[in-house]
């Protein structure tokens, strides 16, 4: 059987089409290439190109593929651009899952992971977020993920869907082949790292006030490899329960001012920043408990040291200066 991995052209889901290769996985693709690159595949790796948006492409992926199980992650990501046009996130985020969730229903499979977010919560009550913690999202974006989740949850009770959804804190670092390249890039760390690598402007540090130890915002950045390795024990527990829901992080907080330092620390260069107002919709802190993934999914994250993930990504973007060679030809948004 084959697992089909929507968005398997983006960031995160590239490295986890890379981890099921590796496993022995037989893996098919599905991005529409807007904010995705062939190039972050092997070329071996089968893509279906289009939107999920139409039901008749997503019947066409399904259709003799013998596909069992889906880990959807083609959503819009962008937090700023969601509070500026939130009906483009309704419809791609949550037309996409609908459309997605119909045609796995008429083609009867019922295994499924959702690439969900910290975004869900909204301003949290509590230094470590842990699952049962209230959703209360501040932008469309974490609306629209929640909203998904919720969709999961009836299909689950009137269709016998089985889900997950893995809700990521401050996914980052890169594996050899797959690295962030998000245009416009609104990262920290990969702006950090082209600020030190004289590739940009010196990096803007959005807020200095706020009540944290530095006054920057706090993250809890989690390896992108990490989270694939969630995905995959993701997918064996489903042999196992129903529905789940679970945070990924590492429950570590470093600061703005903290990645700077580990950036500099790790290239070896003087990164150049300076202040600037605070990001509208930012909240001051977000750190994860992920007790539950550890516990229930047995997950270990192995590189949770914050110099090892500005190390990953900052080889990754050494060998890549322009990102994925196809940036040029990749139509974009
Ligand atoms: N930041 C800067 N300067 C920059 C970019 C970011 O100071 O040029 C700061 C932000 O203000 C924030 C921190 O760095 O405090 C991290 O910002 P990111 O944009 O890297 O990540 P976010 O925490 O905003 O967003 C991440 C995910 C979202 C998810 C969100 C959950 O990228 O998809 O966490 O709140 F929704």
């Amino acid at each position: 059987m084959a697992v089909l991995v929507t968005g398997g052209a983006g960031y995160i889901g590239s490295v986890v089409v890379e981890l099921l290769r590796e496993r022995g996985f037989d893996v098919r693709a599905l991005d529409d290439l807007r904010r995705g690159h062939r190039a972050a595949l092997a070329p071996e790796v089968p893509l279906a190109v289009g939107d999920l948006n139409d039901p008749r492409f997503v019947d066409s992926v399904f259709d003799g593929a013998g596909i069992d199980s889906v880990l959807h992650f083609a959503a819009w990501s962008q937090v700023g651009e969601s509070m500026v046009d939130p009906g483009l996130y309704f419809r791609n985020n949550v037309g996409g899952i609908l459309n997605l969730l119909e045609s796995m229903r008429r083609h009867e499979v019922r295994r499924f992971i959702l690439s969900s977010t910290a975004a869900t919560y909204g301003d949290p009550q509590s230094d470590l977020i842990v699952e049962d913690d209230p959703t209360v999202p501040t932008n469309p974006y974490g609306e629209s993920k929640l909203l998904s989740e919720r969709i999961l949850r009836w299909y689950g009770r009137l269709h016998g869907l089985r889900w997950i959804a893995l809700r990521y804190f401050n996914a980052a670092g890169a594996t050899a082949r797959c690295g962030e390249d998000h245009e416009p890039e609104t990262h920290l760390i990969p702006l950090a790292l082209r600020a030190a690598l004289g590739r940009s402007e010196p990096l803007k540090v959005f807020g200095t006030d706020y009540p944290t130890r530095d006054g920057t915002c706090v993250r809890d950045y989690v390896h992108v490899a990490d989270l694939a390795e969630a995905h995959l024990l993701a997918l064996a527990h489903l042999d196992t329960v129903d529905y789940g829901i679970f945070n990924l992080g590492n429950g570590l907080g470093f600061s703005v001012l903290d990645v700077i330092a580990s950036v500099e620390r790790v290239s070896g260069r003087t990164l150049p920043w300076v202040a600037a107002d605070r990001r509208a919709g930012d909240p001051p802190t977000l750190v994860a408990s992920s007790e539950r993934a550890r516990r229930e999914l047995g997950w270990k994250p192995g590189r949770a040291e914050i110099d090892v993930i500005v190390g990953t990504a900052l080889t990754w973007a050494e060998s890549h200066p322009l990102g994925y060679a196809d940036r040029t030809t990749s139509k974009r948004a």
